[in-house]
């Protein structure tokens, strides 16, 4: 899968999921811009591409910000001539009752997770559509097919929403629309999870791929397709797994052990 010659704009590219894609894109021959507020470690991750003979560029950007999207859009545009690939990556988890999360928390949770990702594809979609070339991949969660953390849950589920919906809007366009839900993978959001999770570089390769070769959805690793189908054909069976595995009361403070 060679990827040379294209420019893809990575979000939250500091660490994890997002790093390990710039990365994986860089090495196939995309030229990468990565974006995230740490602005130290995101210039550490573009110095490793370039130690790597990649081709890299860090924005350090908030993606809840509208100014600082846009100006990610323009820089990256201004840098490189255009943007090809845009993975919409940058994200946080959100364990908390929802009884005692403040308002203000659950809406800034919404536009990094949700408002973020619409907002840079709809900044950028207009190029592509004129160049009728491109690939928009959003990063959801097992949580956007199977309802856990409230709050999580509705982030991942719209972004679900918007990435299915998006892609049957665009259907007959150069621009593809897929979405890559991964199950927990090692980063610092499991940092609390004791089991052996798979890499990132899992998700990275998904992602990769769904380039070259657009999906509706991709589910990572595989074997979790099994609980989304059990989700939706048998819920009822799927709120018993729940509260065997999530049994602290609704009202309890402590941070959940089962989290995607
Ligand atoms: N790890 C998992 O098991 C798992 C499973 C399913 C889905 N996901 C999803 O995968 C994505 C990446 O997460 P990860 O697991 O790789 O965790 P991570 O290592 O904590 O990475 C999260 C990334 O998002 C960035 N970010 C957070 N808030 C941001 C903001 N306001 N503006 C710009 N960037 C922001 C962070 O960078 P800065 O802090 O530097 O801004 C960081 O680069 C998320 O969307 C997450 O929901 C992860």
């Amino acid at each position: 899968m060679d990827l040379r010659g294209e420019v893809a704009v990575v979000t939250g590219a500091s660490s994890g999921i997002g790093a390990a894609t710039a990365r994986e894109l860089a090495a196939r021959g995309a030229a990468v811009v990565l974006a995230a507020r740490r602005a130290d470690l995101l210039e550490a991750q573009a110095q490793a591409v370039r130690a790597a003979g990649g081709n890299a560029l860090a924005i350090p950007t908030d993606v809840a910000d509208r100014t600082q999207l846009a100006h990610l859009a323009e820089h990256a545009t201004a840098a490189f001539g255009r943007v090809d690939i845009l993975v919409n990556n940058a994200g946080a988890g959100w364990s908390r009752p929802l009884a005692s999360t403040p308002p203000a928390e659950l809406i800034g949770l919404l536009e990094v997770n949700l408002l973020g990702a619409m907002l840079l594809t709809r900044t950028l979609l207009p190029g592509m559509l004129e160049r009728d070339h491109g690939a928009i991949i959003s990063v959801g969660s097992l949580s956007g097919r199977v309802a856990m953390e409230p709050l999580y849950s509705a982030s991942k589920y719209g972004l679900r929403g918007f990435s299915l919906a998006l892609r049957r809007q665009l259907r007959g366009t150069g621009v593809s629309v897929s979405l890559v839900s991964p199950g927990n993978v090692r980063t610092a959001m499991t940092a609390h999870v004791q089991a052996r999770l798979p890499e990132p570089e899992i998700v990275a390769r998904a992602i990769a791929e769904l380039v070259v070769r657009p999906r509706r959805e991709a589910v990572i690793p595989g074997k979790h397709y099994a609980i989304a189908w059990l989700e939706q054909l048998l819920p009822r069976t799927a709120d018993f797994a729940y509260r065997r595995r999530h049994w602290s009361p609704v009202l309890e403070e402590e941070t959940a052990t089962w989290k995607y």
